[in-house]
């Protein structure tokens, strides 16, 4: 069944159900380590509680996860393989764009579970072995979560084994497994950086329009409960923004800003030496983000499957996110170097690399009829515009001109 997030943001299993407001856990390190902060500030910004809430090492939310993705939610990567096959299709034409490099690089940042990570390295082998030579993935997260015992460790870096096949086929799946905070470690990347529902998990500061101003959004106590505090805005970068963005706002219009894609996209150039970016998420270009339909703003959380849009419960317990402004990242990119070079609904881009070939094969496999119809019906989600197939995809290119057409993106 659908959820209230489908189509545009997380997906969830079961009825999708809308949380109960108001409940504040008091006795997680987490819920204490807030407090504190603001004991000693009076109040923070949304993006440090955000922050703590996802990423604090005393039990946020990505920090601590003792479970799969799929336990809360699920994501493209999650419901079904065949989505890393076609992104191998589009991989691979990069690949050639690029001169065929070895090694080519493939970081997958926010890697999470490794689930897109082992489906790209599985196909990469069946459909594009003289890559599959070539390709040197990594999987890159604050904490990876993996299924599976690694083999053996060397320090971050840990080279994944996959299981034997049935048959006695070996897909060692040969993934450099990273713990890693962003891009930071990285240098002289020659290939492409993708992620799947990476930027939505960004700390954003909040934004409400008072009076004609932009005032912000703090996190703050009272009596006991976290609650929001409005005053002057603690960087100018919001309100710049906007203005960059062309973007005027009603009375009452209460928003969410990214600012951390500045220094992603620092990274990103900093990082990659020549070739690709490849971002997928939820999120639409500002002029619709930044629109009527989302004048309380678009943050959204999860926990086990259910939605809400109270960030102050469950502290360290559930996801929160928010849609991506694609418009900025593009005009980030386009001011560091990157160069926007194509930009498309999921359902578009999975069409373009032969989504309906891969959907026809099913009926000529030897599956029970059930088995091919639950393969099928996890497959359409991935285009289905109630599900992920109204998520963005961007291919930004640094080194290579502006003249380049993606199989992924063709022209509509
Ligand atoms: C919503 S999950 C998506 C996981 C996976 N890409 C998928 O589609 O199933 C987001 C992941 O990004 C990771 N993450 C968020 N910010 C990160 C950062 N700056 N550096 C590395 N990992 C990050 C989180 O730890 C989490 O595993």
């Amino acid at each position: 069944m659908l959820s209230a997030a489908a189509g545009g943001s997380r997906r969830l299993n079961g009825d999708g159900a809308f949380g109960n407001q108001g409940v504040t856990m008091l006795d997680s390190a987490v819920d204490q380590e807030i407090r504190d902060l603001i004991q000693a500030h009076g109040r923070i910004t949304f993006a440090q509680f955000m922050q703590a809430c996802l990423y604090s090492p005393r039990g946020g939310f990505y920090s601590s996860r003792a479970n799969r993705i799929n336990k809360h939610f699920g994501t493209s990567a999650t419901s079904h393989p065949v989505y890393g096959t076609l992104i191998v299709r589009q991989l691979e034409q990069m690949w050639h764009i690029l001169g065929g490099p070895s090694p080519f690089h493939v970081i997958e940042v926010g890697s999470g579970d490794g689930a897109l990570a082992r489906s790209v390295v599985e196909a990469c082998r069946q459909v594009a072995p003289d890559m599959a030579e070539a390709l040197s993935y990594v999987a890159a997260d604050y904490e990876p979560w993996w299924p599976l015992p690694s083999v053996h460790a060397e320090g971050l870096d840990e080279r994944i084994e996959g299981p034997r096949l049935p048959g006695g086929q070996d897909v060692g799946w040969g993934i450099h497994r990273v713990k890693a905070q962003g891009l930071s470690c990285f240098r002289n990347v020659q290939g492409c950086i993708l992620s799947n529902e990476l930027l939505d998990n960004f700390p954003v500061h909040r934004f409400v329009i008072q009076s004609g101003q932009v005032k912000e959004v703090f996190v703050t106590l009272s009596e006991g409960r976290f609650t929001d505090v409005l005053d002057e805005p603690s960087t100018p970068r919001i309100e710049e923004r906007l203005v960059n963005l062309g973007i005027s706002l009603p009375e009452g219009f209460r928003g969410e800003m990214n600012l951390a894609m500045d220094e992603w996209t620092g990274q990103l150039v900093d990082t990659l030496e020549r070739g690709f970016v490849l971002t997928i998420d939820y999120g639409e270009l500002a002029v619709d983000l930044y629109a009527s339909k989302n004048a309380q703003g678009t943050l959204v959380c999860f926990q086990d499957h259910v939605v809400s849009s109270d960030p102050y419960q469950h502290i360290g317990q559930q996801d929160i996110t928010t849609q991506v402004d694609y418009a900025s990242l593009m005009r980030l990119g386009e001011g560091s170097g990157l160069t926007t070079v194509g930009y498309t609904l999921q359902r578009h881009f999975l069409d373009d690399l032969g989504f309906s070939s891969l959907l026809d094969e099913l009926q000529t496999r030897d599956l029970s009829y059930a088995r091919a119809e639950l393969t099928r019906m996890a497959m359409m989600t991935l285009v289905d515009p109630e599900e992920y197939g109204n998520f963005k995809v961007l291919a930004q290119a640094k080194g290579l001109g502006s003249d380049i057409k993606l199989l992924g993106f063709k022209e509509r």
